[in-house]
């Protein structure tokens, strides 16, 4: 199974769970890098404010293409219960017809599954095969930890060698 782990993280907890599902799954990794400034507090406002209009942004070029894949994990941390602009552009510039998918997202509390929803509707209402929801991940490094290596190993069981 060739599969390829998409994220955009702003503080390292979407890169985290990212890498220790490419680490399980063997998987090719690409981080989806957002244009715009967002970093300090204007950033942290300026992110909630486009997340809630939902709008897109500028992404960097992007070097995988998902249609070399059989299984494409994708993952967003959840902004103002939302997905982020550089996934919700990614999902649009993307074709994923060859490939399962699967969805993550990280979050503080918010253990919503609206997110999975949006990035369904914005891929043409493709079902993902599984979806993970973690909290707080750099505060509970080990608790995440086991939870990817039961994700992976379900992913495993879905998608044949
Ligand atoms: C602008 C902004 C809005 C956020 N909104 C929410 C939210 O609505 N619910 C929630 O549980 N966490 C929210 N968070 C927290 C992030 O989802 C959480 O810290 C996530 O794991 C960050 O991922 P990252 O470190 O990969 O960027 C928000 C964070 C930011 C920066």
């Amino acid at each position: 199974m060739r599969s390829l782990v998409v994220y955009y993280s702003r503080t390292g907890n979407t890169r985290f769970v990212a890498e220790n599902i490419a680490d399980f799954l063997d998987a090719d990794v690409e981080e989806v890098i957002d244009k715009s400034d967002r970093s300090g507090p204007i950033g942290w406002i300026k992110s909630g404010f486009h997340a809630t209009l939902e709008v897109d942004t500028e992404i960097e070029k992007l070097e995988y293409s998902p249609s070399n894949y059989d299984l494409v994990i994708l993952g967003s941390p959840v902004w103002n219960k939302r997905i982020t602009p550089a996934m919700r552009t990614y999902l649009k510039k993307s074709n994923f017809s060859n490939s399962e998918i699967a969805f993550f997202n990280t979050n503080n509390s918010d253990k919503t599954q609206n997110t999975f929803d949006t990035m369904k509707n914005l891929l043409g209402g493709k079902e993902p095969i599984s979806t993970l929801v973690l909290s707080k991940v750099l505060e509970n490094k080990k608790e995440s930890e086991e939870r990817i290596e039961e994700w992976c190993g379900e992913l495993k069981s879905w998608v044949p060698e």
